[in-house]
């Protein structure tokens, strides 16, 4: 289980950016965390897979702690061999290389030959379409089929605990829709699921869990389904808000569109 307890995390010494934040994610399940533009999602992920340091980030308070190990001073090598693997924001494949070179790429950490070659056949299984564009650019991908191969190329790593950094960004709904399912099929399989979005009717769908971060700070949080029924996540996730429905104020007053999606 990854247990957060009262996390404080700042950039520069300067920039608040987690502010007291305290969750779990119990083995099994799928946690989601939804939030605007700046909430501090992906630098909760950073925190988990030890990038946070790459960034200028620094753990001020609190504790991070998966199985009971902590977490707060991993580099991201040594998080990836306790089985936290991070698929970032904005997927990162390599463009360059092959579908299948991409893959080998998520696997050289992972030194057991046959569990390797597990990993790969549960990948070429989720994702039939790697299979057949193994030997293709990944540059020639379209926008979901990166998003698949970065999610493929995490599972390469065998990982306990799938950190998803908004892997709806961008695609189009029909897409998003098959992301969500391959997310729940991951799950099924036995992994672990931390799922931060802004597309929440997506992370809703999915999650067990959820919490919403606020600048920083979280606002609610309890069961994922009972929170979709809740005025705020209702108004301000989903867009039922009356007017104006597909969008969503963000504090700078700057409006999202991409919220529902
Ligand atoms: N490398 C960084 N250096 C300085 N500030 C950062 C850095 N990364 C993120 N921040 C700031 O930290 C806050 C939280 O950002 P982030 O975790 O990226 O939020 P989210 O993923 O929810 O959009 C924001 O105010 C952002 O500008
Ligand atoms: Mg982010």
């Amino acid at each position: 289980m990854l247990s957060i307890e009262s996390l404080h995390v700042t950039y520069g010494g300067a920039v608040q950016a987690v502010r007291g934040v305290s969750m779990e994610v119990p083995d099994g399940k799928v946690v989601a965390v939804l939030g605007s533009n700046g909430a501090g999602k992906t630098t909760l992920l950073r925190t988990v897979s030890g990038t946070l340091r790459l960034h200028r980030g620094r753990v001020e308070q609190g504790t991070v702690r998966f199985d009971g190990t902590d977490l707060v001073t991993k580099d991201p090598a040594q998080a990836v061999r306790l089985g936290l693997v991070q698929v970032p924001e904005g997927r990162r494949i390599f463009g360059r290389l092959t579908v299948e070179e991409n893959l080998r790429a998520g696997g050289m950490g992972n030194r057991d030959k046959s569990a390797k070659a597990q990993a790969q056949q549960r990948v070429y299984d989720l994702f039939p379409v790697l299979k057949e564009r193994s030997s293709q650019r990944g540059a020639l991908l379209s926008g979901g089929e990166q998003q698949m191969l970065a999610i493929g190329r995490a599972l390469m790593a065998s990982p306990k605990l799938l950190l998803l950094d908004e892997p709806s960004l961008g695609l189009a709904p029909r897409i998003i829709g098959q992301i969500g399912e391959v997310i729940a099929e991951i799950n099924r399989q036995g992994t672990s699921v931390l799922l931060v979005e802004q597309n929440a009717t997506m992370a809703l769908g999915v999650a067990d869990l959820a919490y919403v971060l606020d600048v920083g700070e979280v606002s609610l949080s309890g069961n994922a389904r009972q929170l979709s029924e809740t005025d705020e996540v209702q108004r301000l996730y989903l867009g039922h808000d009356g007017g104006d429905e597909r969008r969503v104020r963000v504090p700078s007053g700057k409006k999202l569109s991409r919220w529902t999606a």
